[in-house]
């Protein structure tokens, strides 16, 4: 395949793999990219800049394929020291970042003096339209089906991206509910020149999450994910189970609620644990409306063969409709 994508990052496949806290690591990371599709390991999934020195080290022992990192940039009162965490790229020599959350402009110009290119993924085409402007060379976009945060716009992927294609000019990778060869190819035909899926690789052999999690994802259907934290306008959409549930109730009780009442059930370390466990009871566990179309747990090698033949397929037969 060549798009403005495959050649801008060097990658056969237009496939990525986006930050994935607790799940972006070097075994995941690596098998995207030697199955011909980017891998991108997860910044701040590391404790600190020199985990990531670690980390990245750590990818190029498995890959000798091109392969990201993601800085997930949010609003935190202690927010972690961003600028040493670019530090670590740039000097471990990565060539490619996928920046999220806020706008990435304070580490643009770095980045670009040593040759990184940038993929901002963002939910809406007036982020996207303000990161074409502050110079990335991509961007990403995450429609409301997304895992993650998908913003407070509430505009699918079915919209959001043609809207952005008639816009910009930079090329557009479609992110959200892609998770098969037909979600691709509608993305390619809707205007995107590349794909990043999130929930479909926590669902492969080589994600670094414990089967039950996996188990669970592949059980669920297209219901049974959960927008919580809309009350407190910053909405997450996550696999439907106990601590999602509670989370939205004390969201509408009487009254409303607060972060701090929350948080112990929301806790990052708890997600984490659940994850690395399978208590999918016990934490909260990212997931997109896309787990309806997942039904396997495929190597990421058999996943993007798979993928680029169906997408050839859906949109062969497409095209004979035209005849
Ligand atoms: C478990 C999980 C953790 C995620 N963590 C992050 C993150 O830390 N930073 C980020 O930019 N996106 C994160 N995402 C969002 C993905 O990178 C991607 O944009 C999204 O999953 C695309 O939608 P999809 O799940 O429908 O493919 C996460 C997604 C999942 C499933």
């Amino acid at each position: 395949m060549k798009t403005r994508i495959t050649e801008l990052l060097g990658i056969r496949y237009p496939i990525i793999q986006g930050g994935m806290q607790w799940v972006g690591r070097a075994e995941l990371a690596s098998a995207v990219s030697n199955a011909g599709g980017l891998g991108i390991v997860t910044a701040l999934t590391q404790p600190t800049p020199d985990d990531l020195r670690r980390e990245i080290e750590r990818t190029r022992t498995m890959t000798d394929k091109p392969f990201g990192v993601n800085l997930t940039i949010l609003p935190a009162v202690k927010p972690p020291p961003y600028a040493e965490y670019v530090q670590a790229i740039i000097d471990s020599g990565v060539k490619i970042v996928e920046t999220a959350g806020n706008s990435p402009k304070d580490f643009i110009a770095a980045l670009k003096e040593h040759g990184v290119k940038i993929v901002h993924k963002c939910t809406s085409v007036r982020h996207a339209l303000s990161a074409e402007r502050n110079g990335v060379d991509a961007v990403s976009v995450d429609g409301f089906e997304c895992a993650g945060h998908p913003g407070e716009d509430d505009v699918p992927g079915l919209v959001l991206l043609p809207v952005a294609a008639r816009k910009l000019r930079i090329p557009i990778i479609a992110s959200s509910g892609i998770a098969d060869g037909r979600g691709m190819a509608a993305a390619l035909a809707l205007g995107a020149e590349g794909i990043n899926m999130g929930t479909r690789f926590c669902v492969t052999k080589e994600a670094p999450i414990h089967d039950n999690i996996k188990q669970a994802l592949v059980e669920a259907t297209e219901r049974d994910t959960k927008l919580m934290f809309r009350t407190l306008h910053n909405t997450a959409r996550v696999f439907r189970n106990a601590i999602s549930e509670e989370v939205v109730a004390t969201e509408n009780r009487p009254g409303g609620c607060e972060f701090e009442d929350v948080r112990p059930l929301v806790a990052g370390a708890r997600g984490r644990a659940a994850l690395e466990s399978g208590e999918v009871h016990n934490g909260v566990v990212s997931a997109g409306q896309c787990i309806g179309l997942i039904d396997d747990i495929p190597t990421c090698a058999e996943l993007l063969e798979r993928m680029v033949r169906e997408c050839r397929e859906h949109l062969d037969r497409a095209r004979g409709w035209m005849d």
